[in-house]
């Protein structure tokens, strides 16, 4: 999704706006630009493609010189990636950056026509900038505050006045943006990691309120022109787990990083040997009358809140819905006061998950939020909160977010057996003590599953399509497998329940379709060994991914590659198994020469619907 950044202080300002649009480029975008206040006017510098073709043309022309600006990394929504297209875009007096979508920009902009304005791009954000500069009053905060009245959507704004060179002004309806504090200078930017280079501190801007940077400080103003006093906030996220350290690209990284993540998140939540979320607002006496459970979610965050199905269900014996948050928001769901609904989210912001929690809510739900960024808007607005401390997750595709929200689930999870008392303390403790040890497991998994996941790689990268085969909890993990793979090296591919194979799929197995069995689970081995067999008879290549326990059990000959992983608690398998499906995906992108961290089409944060 788009990027937005701005600055205004002592520094080179072209160069501070490309370096912290870089720090954002894991969002994904198609074009980039800056404007920079620069011999009394702004001057704009704008390209369709990447980064480098921003500096490109930049080292071409010439950086504007000055210590005011705006810059932008665009993914495309309305119009086509194109110079034209991307931001900033101006009217006559105001320059603008935008990240969100302008529901009502038609009749604004066929207003706008009458009043014999004329467009250069087909985007919502030039309809904005025209907007400003035709209602400008020669006060800014009134302007915007007019212009915003005016506006349907979700958006977060970074804007330049002409008249006003020593400043720039921030806004937001729904779109995430902070306000960064330096010494001497101010910064705005959609995410944390794109100021970490300069400053640790930082405002989260809310909902229509509107910011003022200069170089004294920054000043907020309500949607009433009231002056705002905020909470000055520290990241406690470093430069450093925002940079590669050494790996290759973020994704390999942050696989790496998933023993330290998975400790990190649980250990605090831990006490006396059972889960405890008391902090959060979760304590038995408030969870033990749920007797329903949805989980909503998008992508990655809802295939964690697949396996938490099978988990809660198992444990705590209270049914379980997964909704995809899109699909929810828009059908009406049942859900009624009193009901749980679990929120899953890395970043916080995702508009389809973000508008279903608020579904949930209007509904009379109790809203549970397990989330990745610190003061996102869902963390902030559900009743209750869980953070998974997975750190700054830059790559596009999910990994140890993924695993930490597993993480947190599987505590819940625990956390609500011992309510419903369908598990006993006795055996909650032993679930729990097995989960403090995934960590080293999963190390043990990366330490030595790298290399045999490599050589699986080198007989993929041929491959057109491929079927993720498993039950029970191995199928809802095969589902973030397939999608891991899909999304960085552009083979199609799906996870199937493997005993539903038989009723359509398996038509399309032949030699040319590679199948990933997993198999952690005992006690339907037999039975997807059957499935497995079925397979194979029809061509298959099988990759199998089971435990030594599971592969004890297996026939001689009937996977041609193993990727073996220890066996932990079954019911905590997904933990360690889905770190092979990460590392294949990870190394047959490589293979085909994808970039894993930017794959194309993809956001990591998706603000808009
Ligand atoms: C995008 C990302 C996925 C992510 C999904 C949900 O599609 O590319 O990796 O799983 O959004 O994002 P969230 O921030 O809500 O977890």
């Amino acid at each position: 999704m788009c990027g937005i950044v701005g600055y205004v202080g002592p520094k080179d300002c072209s160069e501070v706006l490309v370096s912290a649009l870089s720090k954002l480029e894991y969002r994904g975008y198609d074009s980039a630009g800056i404007a920079v206040f620069s011999d009394n006017e702004i001057k704009t510098v704008k390209t369709k493609g990447k980064l480098k073709d921003l500096e490109d043309k930049l080292s071409i022309i010439g950086s504007p010189e000055g210590n005011v600006g705006i810059g932008h990394t665009r993914w495309a929504t309305h119009g086509e990636p194109s110079d034209v297209n991307s931001h900033p875009h101006s009217g006559a007096r105001v320059t603008i950056v935008h990240n969100g979508i302008i529901e009502n920009y038609i009749e604004l902009k066929e207003f706008l026509v009458s009043k014999g304005r004329e467009f250069l791009s087909d985007t919502d954000t030039e309809v904005v900038a025209q907007l400003l500069d035709y209602s400008y009053n020669g006060n800014p905060l009134e302007t915007i505050d007019n212009v915003m009245a005016e506006l349907k959507g979700s958006f977060a704004l970074g804007i330049m006045f002409r008249d006003f060179p020593d400043r720039i002004f921030a806004v937001r309806r729904e779109s995430p943006l902070i306000v960064g504090v330096g010494e001497g200078e101010c910064f705005i930017a959609s995410d944390v990691p794109a100021i970490l280079q300069y400053t640790r501190d930082y405002y989260l801007l809310d909902h229509d309120e509107i910011a003022t940077l200069t170089r004294e400080g920054v000043s907020f103003v309500d949607e009433h022109l009231e002056p705002l006093e905020k909470e000055l906030k520290t990241a406690d996220w470093d430069m450093e787990s925002a940079e590669k350290g050494g790996y290759p690209h973020f994704m390999i990284k942050e696989i790496n990083e998933q023993p330290n993540a998975i400790r990190t998140t649980i250990m605090p939540r831990i006490k006396n040997g059972l889960p405890c979320l008391d902090e959060y607002g979760i304590t038995i006496d408030k969870i033990k009358d749920f007797n329903s459970v949805t989980i909503v979610a998008c992508g990655t965050a809802m295939h964690a809140g697949m396996v938490g199905k099978y988990v809660i269900e198992d444990l705590a014996r209270v049914p379980v819905n997964v909704d995809i948050a899109s699909e929810f928001r828009y059908r009406n769901p049942i859900i009624n006061k009193g009901d749980l609904v679990i929120i899953v989210s890395q970043s916080g912001e995702t508009a389809d998950s973000l508008a279903a929690m608020r579904l949930a809510k209007k509904k009379g739900a109790t809203t549970l939020a397990i989330v990745n960024a610190k003061g996102s808007s869902i963390a902030r607005e559900a009743d209750m909160l869980i953070y998974t401390l997975a750190g700054p997750e830059i790559a596009v595709a999910s990994t140890k977010a993924y695993i930490t929200q597993l993480s947190v689930i599987y505590l819940f999870a625990f956390e609500l057996a011992l309510a419903k008392e369908t598990i006993s303390e006795a055996e909650c403790k032993r679930l729990v003590s097995a989960l403090m040890k995934m960590p080293e497991a999963v190390q043990y998994v990366i330490d030595h599953c790298e290399e045999d996941c490599k050589f699986v790689a080198t007989k993929l990268v041929a491959a057109e399509s491929l079927l993720y085969i498993g039950r029970g909890l191995d199928y809802a993990l095969s589902m973030e497998g397939s999608l891991k793979l899909k999304e960085v090296s552009y083979i199609h591919s799906e996870s199937y329940a493997a005993g539903e194979l038989k009723h359509g799929t398996i038509s399309l197995i032949d030699e040319n379709m590679p199948v990933i069995a997993v198999a952690t689970q005992t006690d339907i081995i037999p039975k997807t060994i059957s499935n497995i067999v079925e397979v194979k008879s029809r061509g298959a290549s099988i990759i199998l991914v089971c435990t030594d326990a599971c592969a004890r059990g297996l026939k001689e000959g009937i996977a041609d590659y193993v990727i073996e992983i220890p066996h932990t608690d079954e019911l905590l398998m997904p933990i360690t198994a889905v770190v092979p499906l990460q590392i294949l995906a990870y190394y047959t992108a490589i293979n085909r020469g994808n970039d894993p961290d930017k794959p194309r089409n993809l956001a990591k944060s998706v603000t808009v619907e």
